[in-house]
């Protein structure tokens, strides 16, 4: 079994050459084509030929080795899909032939798949001309969208793409901050974390990485505010802050030791409760100031002086920053994320925060 799903695994990532043969024009899709494969090669390249073109001289061979070819030169494609399917369950001994039946090893989708298989290697010329005489019609796109039922359930369009898993039949879709799971060609959603037990990974936490990074390095740096690293940078720590928030205020009168390590702290504006939040005012002050560093400081209260005024154009990094964070799931300040997008809920005292940070590098 489990051969079996390294093999579908590891032939999934030919999915893109196969996609060229199982576009919408054809009954299947990509998936079906590369799952298949990896059923061919365990249950019939023996005989068939690992790309189903059979072995040479087939044609005058008998028993196993006159198992003709299935990719489209001989008259597999004389068969319909019923007459095919129903080879593939009963095979040919019972009719003096040699090949097995596959009605007990296969389910009905996996014999599907491993047609699909086999026709993903027939010329466009062959696959038409069969689907014309036995009036197969092609798969429209929508129909192959996993995601379809889910988008219909959440009303909404707001969902990611499905992506591959590695499970068969278990593809990824993302939507919010929330990662989810879709199985049974889309019937079933599973949302929560997909962990790897054997390799002791958690997979929904690397894509939730992978996302945080993406938004943080898509984010213009100069709409942040840095306070960089003394002498050599070794990492950075990304910050979304409220200057209301009293584990902020605590943090900000920590950022000198994490400077003095060597760490740049990155600060992005999260007014909890939006516009109308407490700290909402006087981060648009802050963004406003000329000396960005020293506002911060004055509006977390480690150092005194006025906030200017908080009606300029840069005040709308305010907004953006609410937006960015509610991206990667933040729900309250201070929400810090080390380089490589791991989250660290909340405050974390400089001396534990130091190590962990240096230490993931
Ligand atoms: C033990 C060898 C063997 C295995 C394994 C085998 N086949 Fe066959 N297959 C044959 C032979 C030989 C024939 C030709 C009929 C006969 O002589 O029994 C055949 C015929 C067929 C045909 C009909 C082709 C035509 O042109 O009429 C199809 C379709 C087919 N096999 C598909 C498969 C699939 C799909 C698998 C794997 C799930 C498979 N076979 C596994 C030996 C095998």
């Amino acid at each position: 079994m489990n051969k079996y799903r390294n093999a579908i695994f590891l032939t999934s990532l030919l999915v893109m050459s196969i996609s060229a043969k199982a576009d919408g024009e054809r009954w299947y899709d990509a998936i079906q084509a590369s799952q298949g494969q990896g059923i061919f090669q365990q249950q019939c390249a023996g005989c068939h030929g690992s790309n189903a073109e059979a072995k040479p001289g087939w044609q005058t061979a008998s028993g196993e080795a006159a198992a003709p070819p299935l990719n489209g030169s001989a008259h597999s494609w004389h068969h319909s899909l019923k007459q095919l399917r129903k080879t593939i369950q009963m095979g040919s001994i019972q009719l003096g032939g040699v090949m097995p039946g596959f009605g007990k090893k296969l389910s009905d989708s996996e014999i599907d798949n491993a047609i699909a298989f086999f026709q993903s290697k027939w010329p466009d010329k062959t696959y038409s001309d069969w689907a014309s005489r036995f009036k197969v019609a092609g798969k429209a796109s929508k129909s192959t969208d996993v995601t379809a039922l889910l988008k219909r359930r959440l009303g909404n369009n707001d969902i990611a793409p499905a992506t591959e898993t590695g499970i068969e039949g278990v593809y990824q879709t993302q939507f919010g901050d929330k990662f989810a799971y879709l199985i049974d060609g889309g019937r079933y959603v599973f949302i929560g974390d997909l962990i790897d037990l054997k390799l002791a990974k958690n997979m929904t936490e690397i894509s939730r990485r992978e996302v945080v990074k993406d938004v943080i390095s898509q984010a213009p740096v100069s709409e942040s505010i840095v306070y960089p690293a003394i002498g050599k940078e070794h990492t950075v720590l990304n910050v979304f802050t409220d200057t209301s928030c009293g584990y902020c205020q605590k943090l900000h009168a920590e950022v000198g030791f994490l400077q003095e390590a060597g760490i740049s702290v990155r600060y992005f504006p999260f007014p909890r409760g939006g516009k109308r939040g407490p700290g909402y005012k006087d981060l648009r002050s802050v963004w406003c100031a000329e000396n960005k560093l020293q506002a911060m400081d004055i509006a977390k209260g480690i150092s005194s002086g006025e906030l200017p005024d908080g009606n300029c154009a840069e005040a709308s990094i305010v907004d953006k920053g609410h937006i960015l964070g509610r991206k990667i799931g933040i729900t309250g300040t201070p929400a810090l994320f080390s380089s490589n997008g791991t989250k660290f809920n909340g405050y974390v005292p400089y001396k534990e925060l130091i190590p962990m940070l240096l230490g993931e590098l």
